[in-house]
């Protein structure tokens, strides 16, 4: 059994002795920010940019932590080296955050609370195995009846756990195939993106995501633009609709735990020639070099455990 050590609010306790109240504003508001880095051959990926990001939800919810930048990474690294000492050499693992504002005053001022923020950073195995089979055959995926929250109420890149709209979204798609994945729209029809992830699609060559007018600025998403403009692939960032995805040559996903997941049909008709296509795998491989690890290899290790 590993001890799984986690921090909570300044200590550094065993998972079983971290509690929360039931009355902190994580429970009775949703009101938690979050982020979820993972380690690629036990090294963090990018997780300053994760911090940077929390930050900038943190001040766009107006959640005062007491410190900075500097002592969240110190702290984040102390759970993480602490815990990857039993990780064996071929196991990741995610880093956690979740910052809520604290214990929540019932009243008129859902913003006030009889304490400091509650600042959670755990880590846990990196489990891919759900992802696994898309690498090869791609997934389906598939629109929800539900739409997205518009920005014009939340901004989608404040990285948050209020995770009602998307597990919703994702249990309708379920209905139409228990192994699909949503491609949320957004009010206006438009793709904004995944209950997990950003959505890309290639067509003519051209690799096309949305703007971060309607979805999360993901950092696999921005990875992996930078990847293309190495590559020499064109990239764009545009308003797609469910059309584009039918019609396009190529359809993906991208999300910190798997990377890049293909996927081969849409709505159930057939992406391109229903295959993995060549601009998705070679995306893939420049992940797998970036990380210095084959990532589909990892994911589907896994599943013969
Ligand atoms: C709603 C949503 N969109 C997109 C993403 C992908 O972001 P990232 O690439 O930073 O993991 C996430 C990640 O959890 C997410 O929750």
């Amino acid at each position: 059994m590993r001890k799984n050590l986690v921090h909570i609010s300044g200590r550094l306790v065993p998972e079983n002795e971290a509690k929360i109240s039931i009355f902190d504003s994580a429970v009775m508001l949703g009101d938690t920010v979050t982020e979820s880095t993972r380690t690629f051959l036990h090294k963090p990926f990018k997780l300053e940019e994760h911090i940077e990001r929390l930050y900038k939800s943190l001040k766009v919810v107006r959640n005062d932590i007491g410190y900075g930048k500097e002592e969240m990474l110190r702290i984040s690294l102390e759970v993480l080296n602490t815990n990857l000492e039993e990780y064996g050499a071929s196991e990741d693992c995610w880093l956690v955050h979740n910052i809520s504002r604290g214990i929540s005053i019932a009243g008129s001022d859902p913003t006030s609370t009889s304490n400091e923020a509650t600042v959670m950073i755990f880590v846990q195995p990196m489990d891919l195995r759900s992802w696994a089979p898309f690498y090869i055959d791609g997934c389906h995926a598939v629109t929800p009846m539900s739409r997205a929250i518009p920005s014009q109420s939340m901004d989608a890149r404040i990285k948050n756990r209020s995770r009602m709209a998307y597990t919703l979204a994702e249990a309708e798609v379920k209905l139409i195939d228990p192994h699909a994945q949503s491609v949320i729209l957004d009010i206006y029809g438009n793709v904004s993106e995944n209950k997990g992830g950003n959505v890309f699609v290639v067509t003519g060559g051209v690799l096309k995501t949305p703007t971060t007018g309607n979805c999360l600025a993901g950092i696999t998403r921005e990875t992996t633009l930078q990847l293309a403009k190495k590559l020499g692939i064109t990239a764009e960032e545009t308003i797609l609709q469910p059309y584009d995805l039918a019609t396009a040559d190529e359809v993906f996903f991208t999300s910190t735990p798997y990377c890049i997941m293909p996927a081969t049909r849409f709505n159930g008709i057939t992406i391109g020639d229903g295959r993995v296509g060549p601009v998705t795998k070679k995306l893939m491989a420049a992940w797998s070099d970036l990380v210095g690890l084959d990532i589909i290899e990892q994911a589907r290790n896994q599943l013969k455990d």
